[in-house]
């Protein structure tokens, strides 16, 4: 039977807790904000306006992927990274990335039954050997993402994979699937548990604070563009190494974002929200994930 947008937050809050006011997942981070300006080959595969070249403003948010508001920085996590963009007419597009680099299930069901066998419980010691032998298709995803689980020396220390593929329009007439990545130009670093731990339960937070505040912290947007007959609509899938990769811009964080989520400003980061340029695909994650965050969303602004 299909799950319902609900059901996904039950089994976060299960998981994590019902904390008033917090994401149901990714709960704890850190709001930046900063510009993208894009390459021109981007502006080649896409009339989007954020791909034109012109920087454009952006929020960004960090984060840890526990539904738990105080989790510790140095426990074993998934890190998010969204950033949202700020178009010349007045709307927006966002980018909704996290750092495993494979999603190991093809459907919204798998998700939660992934969501329970992964979260904090005794019975995660059974649990998990159970979803594998339900899902077995997600035991080749296994050895990469448990590596990025690793605490990293820095959220601006590890790479992003927005998972899901998109479909470029350019002026042409012309359209391809690509899927987006963004790569630190700081390089990659992770810590072993000892060294995170000593950091304390708040060192990732911390730390992008005072590394914005000595100079601007860049991404590098990647495009994997797809060939003909690669899976578009499911995101365990994997495209061949040898699919050409675009440099589509840089992501430039440049200072602290003091000034949202208070008063009662609602930032939402939402993976279908495009624009003029780039659609969706027909991933059933990909179109279930905006139900989930609004009823989040409905939940954590709920007075
Ligand atoms: C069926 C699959 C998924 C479900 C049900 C789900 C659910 C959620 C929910 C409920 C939130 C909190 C939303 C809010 O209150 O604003 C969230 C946040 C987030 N999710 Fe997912 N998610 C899914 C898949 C993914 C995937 C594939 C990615 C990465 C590509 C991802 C990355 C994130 C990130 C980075 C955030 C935090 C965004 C922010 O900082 O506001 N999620 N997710």
């Amino acid at each position: 039977m299909a799950v319902t947008p609900q059901q996904a937050v039950d089994a976060a809050n299960d998981a994590y807790g019902r904390h008033p006011g917090y994401r149901a997942l990714h709960a704890k981070g850190t709001l930046l904000k900063g510009t993208f300006t894009a390459t021109q080959q981007a502006a080649v595969l896409s009339r989007a306006a954020h791909f034109q070249g012109d920087p454009v403003p952006v929020t960004v948010r960090v984060s840890n992927g526990s539904g738990h508001p105080r989790s510790p920085d140095y426990a074993p996590d998934v890190r998010g990274l969204a950033v949202k963009m700020y178009l010349p007419d007045g709307s927006r597009t966002d980018i909704v990335a996290q750092s495993a680099p494979r999603f190991p299930i093809r459907t919204p069901e798998a998700f939660l039954e992934m969501l329970r066998a992964t979260s904090p419980s005794p019975a995660a010691a059974w649990r998990m050997p159970l979803f594998l032998l339900r899902h077995p298709e997600a035991i080749p995803c296994l050895p990469a993402n448990l590596s990025a689980l690793a605490p990293p020396a820095s959220y601006a220390t590890i790479p992003y994979y927005a998972v899901h593929a998109y479909l470029f329009l350019d002026g042409q007439g012309g359209s391809r699937y690509v899927r987006y990545s963004l790569h630190p130009e700081a390089g990659q670093a992770r810590l072993g548990p000892r060294r995170a731990r000593r950091g304390g339960r708040d060192y990732l937070q911390e730390e992008i604070r005072e590394r914005v505040q000595r100079g601007p912290v860049r991404f590098m947007l990647e495009l994997q563009i797809a060939a003909p007959g690669d899976a578009v609509d499911d995101p365990r899938s994997h495209w061949p190494a040898s699919r050409e990769r675009v440099s589509a811009g840089t992501l430039e964080i440049t200072e602290l974002d003091t000034s949202r989520e208070r008063d009662g400003d609602v930032l939402v980061f939402d993976p279908t929200r495009v624009t003029d340029g780039i659609e969706l695909s027909d991933d059933p994650v990909l179109r279930f994930r905006p139900q989930a965050y609004s009823d989040s969303v409905a939940r954590r602004t709920a007075s």
